[in-house]
């Protein structure tokens, strides 16, 4: 495969000497994170950046270079679009059209063309678009931060913003696929674009990139000169000087906080300092607000912010927040996703992070700090004091940060671009749900996916050689996750597409459409007027012990909370009951709570998708491991419930008929269908007897 990835604005090369004159964003860390990581793959043959080539001696030579090899595999190529000055993000808009018809021309004399690009922001998925309607070539988008977002969190809404936004508007309905980081990203900010389909949005976790060897004296060296009693602690923040990311409130925080700035030194990078055009504008105005707020606090000797950085100094301050036992503090009005909460995790520094955005699945999934409102200073400055004085506290999430960061790497990105880019440049024939058949008689196989496919990859392998070998069984994942946490931990355990995904505990079903799941709204058609998720919010509030999971967890019929006993859920089904309620409640692995209408669950859904499938009662095996998977258990002829059940379902085996596998995980699923299989007899049609569609309900139902 020979992907090209698209990025403008900024100077990207492959020397960090050259890229840190600019304020450049975090977007160029992952551009080349991300395409060195893929270049070292076997199945990539070419990992391509394409960027505008410009001459400006302040900015080095290496930007009027057309070509820079950077590894094997792995280039830099500079497109001339006519005018070789240097463009500030805003000016590139009119040096667009240029760019694109010379890449167009560069690309329509190659040999080879790209299988796939990637388009980094919404004007390179301007140009990306362009080359798809010229050359047939798919793209994939990464918004990378997102304008509508952007905007609410100020007053009023310029042109410029606007016309950013109708870009990514675009972007989001033309590109093939929209990669995001993180869950709010995916599942609240992209899908808030009209266009948007929620089928074709994936999310894969950025790498982060960790020095190993010690920098602390480099930096120690960059923040002496600004400070009085350098051995306190470090609470350090890195981040472009634009007014979302909030410095000033940090400011106020620390400022205005005695003990906190008696004990602790505050450290903020906020970009490179220097450049003639960076003292105007929105980045001047932030710094010179960072200032007068230094100035009201007299922070003097207590807070160093260094003119220039390099990437070792970088890595240095982390490692001394880490060595002096200080914080990393994000107080962003809005983070997509938030690179230096996990580069800070991975340094092992614990952090203070916004609570808008993507730092909420960030922060939950790598325990290593807490979230705040970044409006609040005085908030910031009781998490970040907390963090300071309780030394257990500080231990448990410096070590976790360390720890769970580990796994975030580019090399773990790359395997998921590779199978989505696969997907979108595999023919037709092969997208089709291969599982999907046209003739009766069939078997439905609906399985959970947490702890019953995954878990053990041995058991995975099996599981899709069953498949393989069992044309006549029609694989539907039912799984308490959404779609895009679905396939992401599906791409993760290299399990086979299903045919029909049921997701959000049965509240939600996807059918194939053209290769991308598509809502199926006939389902749950029926229920909206008598289910009344507020009466349900309110008859919960006043229960302890229970806390509202995030807000992606939540859809309009599916409220989810988090319990620590379960006696807390035998009040809020009493509760329910005595206000003549009906609905599902169901507990899951002792400590998740869903409620649904009680025509919702995954039983309910496995027998929807089942009738549309024309597939009999008799011929529907399920298999799962804990709570909600009960009522699909209960509607299937043949329920299959794995060895490593969680204790919902301890007693299945004595109330209940079906098989109990005496494997774990994946294992246990392919026991339990084949014994059904073996028990059913018969002969089984061959493969070739069944014909592979890519038919979406209607035309199944038919
Ligand atoms: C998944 C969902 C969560 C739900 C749980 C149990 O983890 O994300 O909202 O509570 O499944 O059904
Ligand atoms: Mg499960």
């Amino acid at each position: 495969m020979k992907i090209l990835s698209i990025a403008l604005g900024g100077c990207i090369c492959a020397r960090p000497q050259y890229g840190i004159t600019q304020d450049t964003g975090g977007h160029i860390a992952y551009v080349l994170g991300e395409m060195a990581a893929l270049a070292r793959r076997s199945d990539v043959a070419s990992a391509e950046i394409v960027t505008r080539l410009f001459d400006d001696p302040l900015l080095g030579p290496i930007h009027s270079q057309p070509c820079e090899q950077i590894a094997p595999k792995l280039s830099i190529t500079r497109i001339n679009s006519g005018d070789t000055r240097y463009l500030a993000k805003e000016a590139l808009e009119t040096d667009r059209a240029a760019f694109t018809q010379a890449l167009i021309k560069d690309l329509s004399g190659r040999c080879t063309l790209p299988d796939i690009i990637h388009a980094h922001f919404a004007d390179a998925a301007e140009v990306a678009d362009e080359i798809r309607r010229v050359l047939g070539i798919p793209f994939v988008y990464t918004a990378h931060s997102l304008g509508l977002d952007k905007a609410a969190t100020m007053t009023g809404i310029d042109d410029a913003l606007r016309r950013r936004i109708d870009q990514e508007a675009a972007a989001i309905a033309n590109a093939a696929a929209v990669i995001g980081s993180s869950r709010d990203e995916c599942e609240r900010q992209l899908v808030a674009y009209p266009g948007a389909q929620i089928g074709k949005i994936h999310r894969i976790t950025p790498g982060t990139h960790r020095l190993l060897r010690d920098h602390t004296t480099k930096a120690e060296a960059l923040i002496a000169p600004f400070l009085r009693e350098p051995g306190r602690p470090i609470v350090l923040a890195i981040a472009r000087p634009v007014w979302k990311k909030n410095l000033a409130a940090l400011i106020d925080a620390f400022g205005g906080d005695a003990q906190l700035r008696n004990m602790a030194n505050l450290v903020i990078v906020a970009g490179q300092r220097g450049q003639s055009e960076e003292s105007d504008g929105e980045h001047g105005d932030v710094f010179r607000e960072m200032l007068e707020r230094i100035d009201r606090h007299d922070l003097y000797g207590s807070i160093a912010y260094p003119k220039r950085h390099d990437e070792e100094d970088i890595a240095g301050l982390y490692q001394l927040a880490a060595a002096s036992r200080g914080a990393f503090v994000n107080p962003a009005l809005i983070e997509p996703y938030g690179l230096t909460i996990v580069e800070a995790a991975s340094y092992g520094v614990p952090v203070v992070a916004t609570r808008n955005g993507g730092t909420v699945d960030t922060v939950s999934e790598l325990a290593h700090g807490v979230l705040i409102d970044p409006r609040s200073p005085r908030e910031i400055a009781g998490a970040v004091r907390h963090l300071l004085t309780d030394n257990a506290y500080w231990d448990r999430c410096a070590a976790n940060g360390a720890k769970n960061a580990r796994s975030h790497t580019w090399a773990a990105y790359a395997a998921q671009f590779v199978k989505i880019a696969s997907h979108l440049t595999a023919p037709a024939i092969a997208r089709a749900p291969a599982l999907v058949r046209a003739e009766p008689p069939r078997h439905l196989l609906a399985c959970d996916l947490d702890n019953t496919l995954t878990g053990c990859a041995d058991g995975v392998a099996s599981f899709r050689a069953m498949l393989e070998r069992r044309p006549d069984i029609t694989f539907v994942i039912a799984t308490g996750r959404s779609l895009v946490e679905a396939r992401r931990i599906m791409r993760q355990w290299d399990l086979p597409d299903p045919a029909v995904w049921i997701t959000d505990v049965g509240t939600r079903i996807y059918w194939p459409t053209s290769g991308v799941p598509v809502r199926d709204e006939t389902y749950l058609r029926d229920v909206s007027d008598e289910w009344r998720p507020a009466v349900i919010r309110s008859a919960a509030a006043p229960i302890a012990g229970l806390s509202l999971q995030p807000h992606y967890d939540q859809n309009a019929f599916k409220c989810s909370w988090f319990f620590k006993d379960p006696a807390s859920v035998q009040m809020l089904r009493r509760s329910l009951d005595v206000a003549g309620y009906r609905a599902r409640v169901i507990a899951s692995h002792g400590h998740l709570l869903d409620v649904l209408p009680s025509q919702a669950g995954k039983g309910a859904a496995v027998l929807h998708v089942a009738s549309r499938l024309g597939i009999p009662r008799p011929r529907i095996i399920a298999a799962g491991d804990s709570g909600n998977d009960i009522d699909m258990l209960r509607v299937a002829a043949h329920p299959v419930i794995v060895a490593n059940h969680s204790s919902e379902l301890a007693h299945w085996s004595s109330e209940h008929r079906g098989h109990c596998a005496k494997r774990a995980h994946a294992h246990g699923v392919v026991e339990g269908t084949e014994a059904y299989l073996l028990r059913l007899g018969g002969p089984v049609a061959p493969a070739s007897a069944w014909t592979s569609s890519d038919a979406g309900p209607k035309e199944i139902a038919a």
